[in-house]
C-alpha cells in the first residue's frame, strides 16, 4: 500500500470576526475581535486543505496560535482558544477529490397531504481531502452515514448541499453528460454482491454493460476484455457464460470488483466490500483489493465497520458519527494516539491484534441518537464520557491537532 503518512491538508485559513464569549472548557477559551491578525485561523466550514509546506514558516517551540474550535449553538459564530502551534509536514500536491460540507437530508413524509414534516440528517456538513493513489477508511457505527457519503460522492444520491471536487470539477453541479463521463472514473463496490448483480444477467453481459455505457472495448475487443477482467479478480474466463446465483458469495464480489474496473476507473468507493462475506474469504477479497489498488494506483474510499481491516489496509482513516466527521488521521496515528473521545470509544471495543496490549474498554451508553433530531452542539455529548455543558452549546469545527490528525471536539485538555 502506498503510504503517504506526511499529508498535512491543513484547516482553511480565513479570518473572522467574533462577537460572542463561550467560557472554556478548561478555561481556556477566549475571544478575540480581530481574528484576522491571528496565525492559522480556521473558519467555519473546516476544510482540509492541502499544504504547501515550503510557505509554512518553522513555528518556535512554546509558541502558541488561536484557533476556531466551533461555531456557537445560539449565535452561529466562530468560538476561538488558543493552543500550542505545530510545524506542519510535507504536502501530498492536489487532492484528487474534495468533499466540502457536503450534506444529505432525506425528507421525511407525512400527515393528510404527504408533506414534508422533517428530515433524516444522514450527512450534515462533511468535509475532506483524498489525494491520488491513497486508501482511505471510513468508519462508524451503523447509521453513522458511511453509504450515504459514499452514494453521494457518486451523485447515485443526490446530495442537499455542498460540493464533491472530482479532478477540479465540481461533481453536484455536473449535467447528466458530463456526470456519465465522470462515472467512467469513479466507480463503486457494493457490500451485498448478490444484490448488486442483476439475477437476469450473466457475467459476460454485467461486465459488457458496462464497457457498453461507456463505449469502451466495443466489437471484437469486448470478450478478451471481459476474459482479461475476469482472470484479473480470479475468476476463470470460460464462467462468464454463467449467471450470478451459479458463483459463491466470494465469487460474486470478485465478479463486481471486475465490473468496477471495467472502465479503468481512478477512483473507487469499496462500501463494505467484504462484510457480506464469510469470514475465511474475507481476507482473500481484501488481499485482492489491495493488489488491485497497488498495481492500478487506485484512490480508494473503504468503508468498514472493523476498524482491524481497515487499519491494514487504508493510510488514513476518517470516524464518522451522527452524520458528522469527528476525526481524520493517518492510520497508525488514529489507532496509537486517537485524539476524539468517539474514535477512543471505538478502539477499544476493536480486538487488538497483541495480546500483550490492554485496552480499557468504554462502553459507549445507549444508541446512537436519532439523526431526526441530532443533539445540540457536538452531536456525541449524549454518550461521550468527557461531555461538559459547553458541548451543547458549541458545534465543535472539524480542525487540525496534530499534523495530518483532524478532531472535532472542543476539548484539548482530554486524551
Ligand atoms: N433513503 C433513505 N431515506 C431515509 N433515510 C435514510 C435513507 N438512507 C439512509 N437513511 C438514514 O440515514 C442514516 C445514515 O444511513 P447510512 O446507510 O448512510 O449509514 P451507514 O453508516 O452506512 O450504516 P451501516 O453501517 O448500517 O451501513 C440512517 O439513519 C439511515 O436510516
Ligand atoms: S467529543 Fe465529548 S468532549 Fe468533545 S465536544 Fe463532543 S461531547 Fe464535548
Ligand atoms: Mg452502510
Amino acid at each position: 500500500m502506498t503510504r503517504m503518512d506526511h499529508d498535512a491538508p491543513q484547516a482553511s485559513q480565513t479570518g473572522a470576526t467574533i462577537t460572542e464569549v463561550i467560557p472554556g472548557p478548561a478555561g481556556s477559551l477566549t475571544v478575540s475581535d480581530d481574528v484576522t491578525a491571528a496565525p492559522a485561523v480556521a473558519a467555519a466550514p473546516a476544510a482540509p486543505a492541502v499544504q504547501d509546506s515550503a510557505a509554512v514558516p518553522a513555528t518556535p517551540a512554546g509558541a502558541m496560535q488561536t484557533v476556531m474550535i466551533g461555531t456557537s449553538v445560539q449565535t452561529g459564530e466562530p468560538v476561538m482558544t488558543e493552543v500550542p502551534a505545530f510545524v506542519h509536514e510535507g504536502t501530498q500536491g492536489e487532492p484528487l477529490l474534495s468533499v466540502r460540507n457536503l450534506q444529505k437530508h432525506f425528507p421525511i413524509k407525512g400527515g393528510f397531504f404527504g408533506r414534508t414534516v422533517g428530515s433524516v440528517k444522514a450527512v450534515d456538513g462533511v468535509n475532506f481531502d483524498l489525494f491520488r493513489g491513497e486508501v482511505v477508511g471510513l468508519v462508524g457505527e451503523s447509521g453513522s452515514g458511511k453509504t450515504t457519503v459514499g452514494r453521494t460522492l457518486l451523485r447515485l444520491v443526490e446530495p442537499t448541499g455542498g460540493d464533491v471536487i472530482f479532478k477540479g470539477q465540481d461533481v453536484v453541479k455536473m449535467d447528466k453528460r458530463q456526470l456519465r463521463e465522470a462515472r467512467r472514473d469513479m466507480q463503486i463496490i457494493f457490500q451485498d454482491p448478490f444484490a448488486s448483480l442483476d439475477p437476469r444477467m450473466t457475467v459476460e453481459e454485467i461486465i459488457g454493460e458496462a464497457l457498453d455505457i461507456h463505449k469502451l472495448h466495443q466489437g471484437a475487443e469486448r470478450k478478451p476484455r471481459i476474459a482479461e477482467l475476469l482472470q484479473r479478480v480470479g475468476i476463470r474466463p470460460e464462467q462468464m457464460v454463467r449467471y450470478p446465483h451459479e458463483f459463491s458469495g466470494g465469487q460474486r464480489q470478485r465478479i463486481g470488483i471486475a465490473r468496477a474496473l471495467a472502465v479503468n476507473p481512478d477512483f473507487i468507493v469499496a462500501d463494505e466490500p467484504v462484510s457480506a462475506l464469510d469470514v475465511s474469504i474475507q481476507a482473500q477479497v481484501v488481499n485482492l483489493l489491495q493488489d488491485l489498488q497497488q498495481e492500478l494506483g487506485l484512490t480508494v474510499l473503504f468503508i468498514a465497520h472493523d476498524l482491524l481491516v481497515v487499519e491494514y489496509i487504508c493510510d488514513r482513516i476518517i470516524v464518522m458519527y451522527l452524520g458528522k466527521i469527528m476525526e481524520i488521521a493517518p492510520s497508525h496515528q488514529l489507532n496509537n494516539d486517537p485524539q476524539h473521545p468517539y474514535t477512543e470509544a471505538l478502539l477499544s471495543a476493536a480486538p487488538v491484534p497483541d495480546p500483550t496490549i490492554k485496552r480499557q474498554r468504554i462502553i459507549l451508553e445507549g444508541d446512537i441518537p436519532s439523526p431526526i433530531n441530532p443533539p445540540s452542539g457536538c452531536v456525541f455529548r449524549t454518550r461521550c464520557r468527557y461531555a461538559i455543558p459547553q458541548c451543547a452549546e458549541v458545534v465543535p469545527a472539524l480542525r487540525e491537532v496534530k499534523p495530518g490528525q483532524f478532531k472535532a471536539c472542543i476539548r484539548d485538555d482530554i486524551l
